[in-house]
């Protein structure tokens, strides 16, 4: 067995993964970063519009501060997040951005005078402040009150990808890149690491950790469309439900984002809508402004993407060969804008629609974005279930984002919750007497070695990993996209169970030696689909609408008997089902439940009388 040995174990070597690891390396802590691909290629790279954090610098942003974030944050979530967390990350979110700029972030600074802005298609001046030249500038997202979201163009993500990693390298933090997480090693009550196989040579090794911290982003990839790299595709998640004490929070809880483009599916950035652009239908009508008179495109991205599928509905699309479309208009905004702010999404668009943004309108549709779902934590980070385990970022339910996050806020937690779970890992690693005990690396690592033996021999069958996987997006898309219904659910959770039983007959029919997709499929499907039926499960127990949750047969949102948190449990390996559990969506209302302001719908109030005299959770 090959053994490598760390203080702390960082699975995911993106922002949140490296903001972990520099803080801890500067403590003097050794840590070696997990990666499917080379940390600079991390998902984060993608992340184009930018980072939220109330500094208030730029015209438009005059008068921000933590608390409107506050609000916007906590509105945006439907009032599903943890208003603690959510508090800790508008404090400190100011301080991160401030720290990128330090550690080299190129952000776009405030330009003194009269500038021309846009909003929903047309221009207007503002006058920035002498006083504020050179500070970081900020747009406009959704859901926000004001232009908050810090940017280097539209390649935020990679701009401070880079800046962070060069900083992890100073500081001695070790990436293993090509690596894959296949399993935690624990013993019930403690992480000690975990079992790894190398994607290059398919070996297997232990990494032995007194501080294990998921990082791996989200897993969008179970649906078929997503604008999710193909690496985040839930293997620490799987890694995570495996151990049966660990937790999966709010799986019903998935962002659909308003524009991927057709038919790739690959983000274009909501800084398009920001900067002005605008969503025409089949006819070139401007069709938002009917559906939300205030905010219009700028509404949060649970209500765009469900008006989009409205108007769509209503047979106001644009029919293609990939299915009905809308029209992103950002021809107004001019050469000049988008060669220099939205040139990576100009790249996109002449490079996979053979499109110029410049003259022409780019198509575009609601596509699976973001999970809010992820491994449960407290307020520190810290996993619930496994002491030494912490997570951190789009991987973890930590959760700042309930029902539905804002553009601009993910990136920005990415780094804030380094910062902050940065800071708790390091207080751990000093107070920590964990002893590693070598019989459950030794029963880990024997297990895994068996499964790949089973999955090569075909012990347990010759199911087809690939064909999995398709039933797997089908069932999902079905029933859990952006409307969803008891009938529907039902049919996606009874598919899903079939594959389940399916997915464990499966086996390989190449020889599984070596760098082997197909291995490296076969050893998450089961778990892939154990995910999926974390959402199609948790979503049709959910009797309620609530942000990205939209249930046609449960329209109200139902404060009174769902303003709580899904915890989705693997108890037993062999179950053909999660076992869901509840806790209360926050400690305390620093702002109680209210509207929103955008998105309509009803509201049942929490000091309703309930109806049969039973709470449904
Ligand atoms: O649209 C975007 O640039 C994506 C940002 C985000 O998901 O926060």
């Amino acid at each position: 067995m090959q053994i490598f040995q760390t203080d702390l174990l960082c699975i995911g070597a993106g922002l949140a993964g490296e903001r972990v690891a520099i803080e801890a390396a500067g403590s003097g802590f050794s840590v070696v970063c997990l990666s499917l691909v080379p940390a600079r290629r991390s998902h984060s790279s993608a992340a184009q519009g930018g980072m939220q954090a109330a500094l208030g610098n730029s015209a438009m942003g005059e008068g921000d501060c933590p608390d409107v974030h506050f609000a916007d944050t906590v509105k945006g979530s439907d009032w599903g997040c943890d208003q603690e967390v959510a508090r800790i990350f508008v404090e400190n979110a100011p301080i991160a951005m401030r720290q990128m700029a330090f550690w080299g972030v190129p952000w776009n600074r405030v330009v003194p005078g009269e500038q021309t802005y846009y909003k929903g298609g047309k221009p207007f001046t503002a006058v920035e402040k002498k006083e504020n030249e050179g500070l970081i500038h900020s747009r406009s997202f959704g859901g926000t009150a004001k232009w908050r979201t810090c940017y280097t163009s539209d390649g935020t993500g990679h701009s401070v990808l880079f800046a962070l990693d060069n900083v992890a390298a100073q500081r001695g933090v070790q990436v293993h890149d090509k690596t894959e997480v296949i399993s935690l090693i624990h013993d019930g009550e403690s992480c000690m690491g975990a079992i790894v196989r190398c994607l290059k040579t398919g070996e297997l090794r232990a990494y032995l950790a007194r501080a294990t911290l998921i990082a791996s982003g989200g897993f969008g990839r179970i649906y078929r469309a997503s604008t999710n790299a193909v690496i985040n595709d839930g293997g620490a998640h799987i890694a995570a439900l495996d151990t049966g004490v660990v937790p999966i929070g709010n799986p019903e809880a998935i962002q659909f984002h308003p524009t991927g483009i057709v038919p790739s599916d690959i983000l274009v950035t909501e800084g398009c809508r920001g900067d002005g652009g605008t969503l025409l239908d089949v006819n070139q009508y401007r069709f938002m402004p009917d559906y939300e008179p205030e905010k219009a495109e700028l509404a949060s991205r649970d209500v765009v993407s469900r008006r989009m599928t409205e108007h769509m509905r209503k047979g106001l699309g644009v029919k293609s060969a990939y299915g009905d479309h809308l029209w992103l208009d950002i021809r107004h905004l001019g050469a000049h804008h988008i060669n220099t702010n939205l040139r990576e999404v100009k790249e996109i668009c002449e490079n996979f629609l053979g499109v110029d943004p410049i003259s022409q309108l780019i198509p575009v549709r609601p596509t699976q974005h973001y999970c809010m779902a992820g491994v449960r934590t407290n307020k520190d980070g810290a996993v619930y279930g496994l002491k030494g385990l912490f997570s951190a970022g789009e991987a973890a339910c930590w959760d700042m984002h309930g029902f539905n996050r804002l553009g601009g806020n993910s990136l920005s937690e990415t780094v804030v919750a380094g910062m902050v779970v940065g800071a708790k890992v390091v207080e751990y690693l000093k107070g920590d007497d964990t002893t590693i005990k070598m019989s459950a690396v030794r029963d880990a690592y024997a297990k895994q070695q068996q499964r790949i033996r089973d999955l090569i021999s075909g012990t347990h069958g010759r199911e087809n990993v690939f064909a999995l996987r398709e039933a797997m997006h089908d069932a999902l898309i079905k029933g859990a996209g952006i409307f969803r219904n008891g009938q529907d659910l039902t049919a996606a959770v009874e598919s899903l169970k079939e594959t389940l039983a399916r997915a464990r007959r499966a086996g390989l029919a190449s020889n599984g030696v070596g760098a082997n997709p197909e291995l490296a499929l076969a050893l998450k499907i089961e778990g892939m689909v154990k995910l999926a039926l974390c959402v199609t499960q948790g979503a049709l127990m959910r009797t309620e609408s609530r942000g990205a949750h939209t249930r046609e047969d449960y329209p109200d949102r139902n404060d009174r008997d769902w303003l709580n948190r899904t915890l989705a449990y693997w108890v037993k390996d062999g179950d053909d089902l999660p076992t869901l559990r509840y806790e209360a969506a926050t400690p305390s209302f620093e702002l109680p439940p209210g509207e929103r302001g955008y998105g309509g719908g009803k509201i049942i109030p929490m000091d309703t009388p309930p109806k049969t005299g039973k709470k449904s959770a």
